[in-house]
């Protein structure tokens, strides 16, 4: 059967729909012709990411907190993507809440999931599970290290549906995100709200405030590309109990980022350097893809210039 067919009129449920990627695979969905049901409380997510009118889309405000309405709103869907949490910046001011929302709000997925016989949940965690690795790229079974309590309650989550993989036979399957970028993405969103904030101050004219010295790297993924892989978690058999790093492989500065956006945007501007942020303790990150690559057959369509003049013409076309 291929991808599209697999998709095609199921009922599938995707928390966190309203943020920047979980609106993003919303759509994608849509244009598959599944029916969209998307759960979330908007705490970072925005009605103006979803479609208006969409026939085949129903919006739940509410969280994945409260188990009543975790369990309604999953019954009879064929499959759940879960991509509500707290980021990384509220986790950081306020564990408790992370705690509550990334790891209470899993479990929750996971237990409704296994109670109606979900066929599968695909969860969305990060690349941060990894902390300051000792090698790269980073491979899946490479050694964790939690440096956030965000790096901790994903990780749970992870745990969580490993378990349930083992323990109850629920298929889940585990996409690793490393910082993603691209369309309805805020400035204020704290993984890649370095590529908005960036575009942001060129277009304006003003300079790109580096924290740090702009030598730490990451693996800046294209947000197109992260709705390809998390789809393939969905649909592949082969992803049944799996963890897959999502990335480019390339290990980018953030320098070199800066370079990139002011080369686009044609802005005649020069970075400063400010310090650092307290969740800025990850020097350098760039995963390995090869397993999603062999497994799934993904592989990154989008370069970081590719992907970033992207985003700078959808930039353009919301002023
Ligand atoms: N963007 C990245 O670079 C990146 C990297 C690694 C992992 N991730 C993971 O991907 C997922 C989506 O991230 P994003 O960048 O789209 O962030 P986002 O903040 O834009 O999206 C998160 C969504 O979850 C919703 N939400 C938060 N708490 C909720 C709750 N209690 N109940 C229901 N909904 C709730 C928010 O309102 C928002 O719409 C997250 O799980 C995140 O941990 C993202």
């Amino acid at each position: 059967m291929s991808y599209s067919e697999s998709l095609a009129g199921q009922r599938i449920v995707v928390t966190g729909g309203a943020g920047f990627v979980g609106s993003n695979v919303v759509r994608r969905l849509l244009a598959e012709n599944a029916v969209v049901v998307v759960l979330d409380d908007f705490y970072t997510g925005d009605d103006h990411n979803l479609p208006a009118g969409e026939p085949n889309l129903e919006v739940v405000r509410g969280s994945v907190t409260d188990f009543d309405l975790v369990r309604d709103v999953i019954k009879s869907s064929s499959l759940v993507f879960h991509l509500a949490a707290r980021n990384i910046i509220v986790s950081t001011r306020n564990p408790r809440e992370d705690y509550e929302v990334n790891i209470g709000g899993t479990l929750n997925v996971l237990l409704a999931a296994r109670e109606l016989g979900i066929p599968r949940v695909v969860y969305s965690s990060s690349t941060s599970v990894y902390g300051n690795p000792r090698y790269l790229p980073i491979n899946e079974d490479d050694a964790t290290n939690m440096l956030s309590p965000y790096a901790v309650s994903k990780f749970a989550g992870e745990n969580y549906c490993h378990a349930f993989y083992e323990s109850y036979g629920l298929s889940s399957a585990v996409v690793r995100y490393s910082n993603v970028y691209g369309t309805a993405q805020r400035p204020d969103n704290p993984y890649c709200g370095v590529v908005s904030k960036f575009f942001e101050s060129a277009m304006k004219g003003e300079s790109l405030r580096i924290h740090g010295d702009g030598e730490q790297t990451r693996d800046f993924t294209y947000i197109d590309d992260v709705v390809e892989a998390t789809l393939l978690a969905g649909v592949s058999p082969k992803a049944d109990g799996q963890v897959y790093n999502v990335g480019t492989g390339r290990e980018v500065t953030v320098n070199q980022l800066a370079r990139i956006i002011i080369d686009i945007t044609g802005a005649k501007v020069e970075p400063v350097y400010i310090d650092r942020r307290d969740i800025d303790n990850i020097r350098r990150r760039v995963v390995n893809i090869e397993k999603i690559r062999r497994e799934l057959r993904w592989i990154p369509t989008f370069t970081i210039e590719q992907g970033l003049r992207r985003t700078y013409e959808w930039l353009v076309s919301t002023m």
